[in-house]
């Protein structure tokens, strides 16, 4: 059984139905449901529907509203993984809500299994967790997930490692059983190390991007390449390449509330960390430092590229591209925003603040500047000519750092981003590299 169908939960249910194993999914989203029978997923998530149609062809993958229900259907039920949302409290500690009326539930519909933590919670919450249950014929484990939205399926299916934090071996075994058909190290530990894993690992990717976003900054200030000082540090195995793109800063559901909730933890347990919380004021900064480039926006016409946290996805939250268009309204300009995928949430958090676009050259009709937020490869490969005919200041900022910023230039564009030094200050031509 899997309690939760969110972005963790349902990749989770699709791809153990596609190892083989028989997966009931739970949710107490009536609507989520009766959608997921019908073979309607509800985000966008490279071949999740797939996956999710199959399952329920073959019979291995079904949806309830509740955990009797699936245990019903199950007969047995031998694992149940719980991936339901833990969002952080305005203190930056993580919120057990959902997980304590899961587990609560879970206690009473069930004689006896293994209860198997998949959202992030800290460590130290194993004994509240049981109490919850009050039912001491449920075992606990913690299997953290390394998924990246816009990706998960492949994550999941080809996973660096894999996490097994339980109580007994047996339970290790089990698990190992779960996961036989997938080729990865799988790390057999405490339930307390697996959480403390899963902390540190998004922890030390949100430090990394914070650190090169701040070297972004720096690389303006000294007129350096940020592109090129990337290059050189991923060159170096003891760094490498990965998680070192620049931008406007990070987002998503997980890095800002775990890096916070790894810093409360610590707290309250005695420990100040002076690294930990400084990187989301680094990356609040860095939104702000990029829209500061825009000088006097009032009254201008500004087309937004791009609104999802990260492409593949339609998931805007925390988003750093809506922080930024919030910013840009507030300072008066008039914004016409597209995203591939992500229009929908964005009207959630955006409402008639904005225009929406039907297309990428719609949104740029008559702007006066054009800035681009997300990384899908559409607006890479934009015309640049017909940009450069309706962007009237001929000036795009690129909030990722990722534009072809040379055929730009030879349209006529002017492109600015952070750490994006101008064409004089940039490599010699030279024929030795
Ligand atoms: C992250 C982790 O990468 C996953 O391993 C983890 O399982 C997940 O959080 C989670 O805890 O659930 P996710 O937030 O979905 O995954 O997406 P990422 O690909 O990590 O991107 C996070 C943010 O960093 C995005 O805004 C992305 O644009 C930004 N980023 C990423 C950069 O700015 N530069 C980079 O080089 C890489």
């Amino acid at each position: 059984m899997v309690v939760g169908t969110g972005y963790v939960g349902l990749v989770q249910g699709a791809c153990l139905s596609a190892l083989g194993h028989t997966v009931a999914c739970v949710d107490i989203d009536e609507q989520k449901v009766a959608s997921l029978k019908n073979g309607v997923v509800p985000f966008f998530e490279p071949g999740l529907d797939i996956l999710i149609q199959d399952g329920m062809k073959q019979n291995t993958l079904a949806f309830y509203t509740s955990q009797q229900q699936a245990v019903d259907a199950l007969g047995t039920v031998d694992v149940t993984f719980v991936a339901v949302q833990t969002p952080r409290n305005e203190d930056g500690s993580c919120n057990l809500g959902a997980i304590k009326a899961v587990v609560t539930e879970l206690g009473t519909v069930l004689e006896e299994g293994l209860c198997v933590i998949k959202s992030t919670i800290p460590p130290g919450t194993k004994e509240d967790i049981h109490t919850w249950m009050n039912n001491p014929r449920i075992r606990l484990a913690s299997n953290p997930e390394f998924l990246r939205e816009g990706n998960s399926v492949e994550d999941f299916m080809h996973p660096d490692r894999i996490v097994l934090g339980t109580e007994t071996k047996e339970d290790a075994n089990l698990l190992c059983e779960v996961y036989e058909k997938l080729e990865a190290p799988v790390h057999i530990v405490s339930v307390e190390t697996a959480q403390l894993a899963k902390y540190a690992a998004n922890t030390m990717l949100a430090s990394r991007l914070a650190l090169i976003n701040e070297i972004a900054i720096i690389a303006d200030i000294v007129q350096a390449d940020i592109k090129d000082v990337e290059q050189i540090l991923g060159e170096d195995p003891r760094i490498g390449s990965r998680f070192l793109r620049s931008g406007a800063g990070f987002g998503g559901s997980c890095f800002p509330k775990d890096v916070l909730a790894l810093a409360d933890m610590a707290a309250r347990k005695g420990f100040e960390s002076l690294l930990i919380e400084p990187i989301i004021k680094t990356n609040t900064r860095q939104s702000d430092y990029f829209v500061q480039k825009f000088g006097d926006v009032k009254g201008k016409r500004i087309s937004v590229w791009g609104l999802a946290f990260n492409k593949d996805t339609d998931d805007t939250r925390e988003s750093p591209a809506i922080a930024i268009v919030k910013q840009l309204v507030a300072a008066g300009a008039e914004v016409c925003v597209y995203d591939p995928q992500a229009m929908e949430n964005a009207q959630n958090d955006l409402g008639d603040s904005v225009q929406y676009a039907d297309s990428m050259m719609d949104a740029v009709q008559e702007s006066d500047i054009l800035t681009v937020l997300t990384e899908w490869p559409e607006f890479q490969q934009a015309d640049w000519a017909l940009v450069k005919n309706q962007v009237k200041e001929a000036r795009v900022f690129d909030g990722k750092n990722f534009l072809p910023r040379d055929m730009m230039e030879e349209h006529g564009l002017i492109v600015e981003g952070i750490g994006l030094c101008h064409k004089e200050h940039r490599r010699p031509q030279s024929t030795c590299e």
